[in-house]
């Protein structure tokens, strides 16, 4: 039987010591901002942005709501982020995702400071993750690899499959655990052989976005598995992209869902957030 992974946990430990951390700060004249843009309604981004401004009350950082209507112009949107990208009162800037069809996404990340790109998400920001510079690192990931280092999961020497290439989580999860010293195989959708690539994890990070696909053929005896996967099946409930009954008792260490890895994500958005502010307290 495998241990749980408990997110839920974890992100409310890593919130309370961001928590304590901000309370520091703001008694020696440090505040921290984030700002968060939404345009249009998607309900799904609404609850999203709803949870980001409800962690940031919780710790302690003051967050600005720039909702902006369907019909906003990239050109509009640009100009906005400009003006975030000069207000030294805002430490963070976050564009929540997905942006309408008229707007370039890649040319409104492109347009946010890398100093205030809290997300991860910038060119900039990647390429330092890739050559092991300082800077901001997607949330989901990160979350990961809190999850792994406050579970006791050792990485170093390990072989880390990683399921899923995408730019927000399969690629800087690689990116991240052979920072770590793991042993890194990437795996996607034209990948031969993915069974036997996946029984030889001894931690594998599953992204590849089908309900319930890794089941216990997929999983090496004892191997670590983290599922990034969120989706509702047909009676509304939650699953991810392990089948948790399948693969549970043959896993030593397995994160549910939900609880698992989607907690993480606010969490070490917020830690980015109190990472901007020190970066700039100490410029
Ligand atoms: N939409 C879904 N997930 C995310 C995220 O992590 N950041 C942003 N900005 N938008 C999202």
């Amino acid at each position: 039987m495998a241990q749980l992974i408990d997110g839920k946990m974890i992100s409310a430990q890593i919130k309370d010591e961001l928590k304590e951390e901000v309370a520091k700060m703001n008694s020696q004249g440090t505040t921290v901002t984030l700002a968060v843009i939404l345009v249009g309604q998607d309900p799904a981004s609404c609850v999203y942005v709803r949870n980001k401004k409800r962690a940031c009350e919780y710790i302690g950082i003051r967050s600005i709501s720039c909702e902006m209507p369907e019909e906003t112009t990239q050109e509009e949107l640009l100009a906005k982020i400009r003006e975030l990208n000069q207000d030294d009162s805002v430490d963070g800037i976050l564009v929540q995702l997905p942006l309408p069809a008229h707007i370039n996404e890649d040319a409104v990340i492109d347009a946010i400071d890398p100093a205030k790109d809290v997300d991860g998400f910038h060119p900039r920001s990647v390429g330092a993750l890739c050559i092991g510079k300082p800077g901001f690192v997607s949330c989901t990931p990160a979350g990961i690899i809190q999850l792994l280092k406050r579970s006791g999961v050792a990485i170093e020497g390990k072989h880390c499959v990683v399921v899923g290439r995408s730019n927000i989580v399969g690629k800087p999860m690689s990116l991240l655990l052979l920072r770590e010293n793991g042993t890194v195989t990437i795996c996607h959708s034209r990948t031969k052989n993915l069974k036997d690539i996946c029984r030889s994890a001894d931690i594998l990070v599953c992204a590849i976005g089908k309900p319930k696909f890794f089941t216990e053929e997929y999983i090496k005896d004892g191997a670590v598995v983290i599922d990034v996967g969120i989706h509702r099946n047909a009676e509304n409930k939650l699953c991810g992209d392990v089948d948790f009954e399948k693969a549970e008792p043959i896993a030593s260490k397995i994160t549910p869902v939900p609880g698992g890895v989607g907690p993480m994500t606010i969490a070490m958005l917020m830690s980015n957030c109190v990472e901007a502010a020190k970066r700039k307290a100490q410029k």
